[in-house]
């Protein structure tokens, strides 16, 4: 278990638009991607950083786990991302460890990547995401998983980058293949402290 970088820092907010006149208009960062998936209810924005990313998170519905935490504690910072180099590995260390995980396999977050939860108990207070950039192939996953994801705007985005012009990989078919399916949910969906 390798703990690479901080990938990114994300903030939830009630408005996007309204937080990027901070973060882009005032602190001049880039977007360099938005995103809203219907079945995760929310809509994402990243701002690009030297190496790491603030990702800007807006629960769509009123129902999901992020919206009961916007409603809860207001909007603030959500969660840390760490990449790591073998997501898989990575959660058996920190299983055996006895470390709580909140998604013991990986699922596929926003971007199409692949990531899991770390629960806060076992964190000092901080939902950690993480992610590792094994390439996917967003195509047949968006397919399989049958969720509608909209790249609002590509650019160098998240959503894009962990393209390769590698087919598809083992890993993925591994995914697609092991009959249980993809469980799909939205970046921090399961926070409900
Ligand atoms: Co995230």
């Amino acid at each position: 278990m390798t703990v690479k970088r901080i990938d990114h820092v994300a903030i939830v907010v009630h408005d996007i638009d309204q937080a990027l006149s901070f973060y882009r208009d005032t602190l001049g960062l880039a977007v360099t991607h938005v995103e809203q998936v219907k079945d995760q209810d929310v809509a994402v924005a990243f701002l690009s950083l030297d190496g790491s990313e603030i990702e800007l998170v807006k629960p769509i519905t009123e129902t999901s786990g992020v919206a009961r935490y916007l409603a809860k504690h207001g909007p603030g910072i959500h969660h840390l991302c760490l990449e790591v180099d073998h997501l898989e590995a990575t959660l058996a260390a920190l299983k055996a460890r006895g470390v709580q995980l909140i998604d013991e396999e990986p699922r596929i977050g926003s971007g199409g990547r692949r990531i899991a939860f770390i629960h806060p108990h076992s964190t000092y207070g901080v939902l950690i995401e993480l992610y590792d950039s094994i390439a996917i192939v967003p195509g047949s996953i968006l397919r399989s998983a049958a969720i509608e994801a909209r790249a609002l705007w590509a650019g160098l985005s998240a959503f894009w980058r962990n393209l390769s012009a590698t087919g598809p990989t083992l890993r993925e078919e591994a995914m697609n293949g092991n009959g249980r399916g993809i469980r799909l949910k939205a970046e921090g969906e399961i926070i409900e402290e």
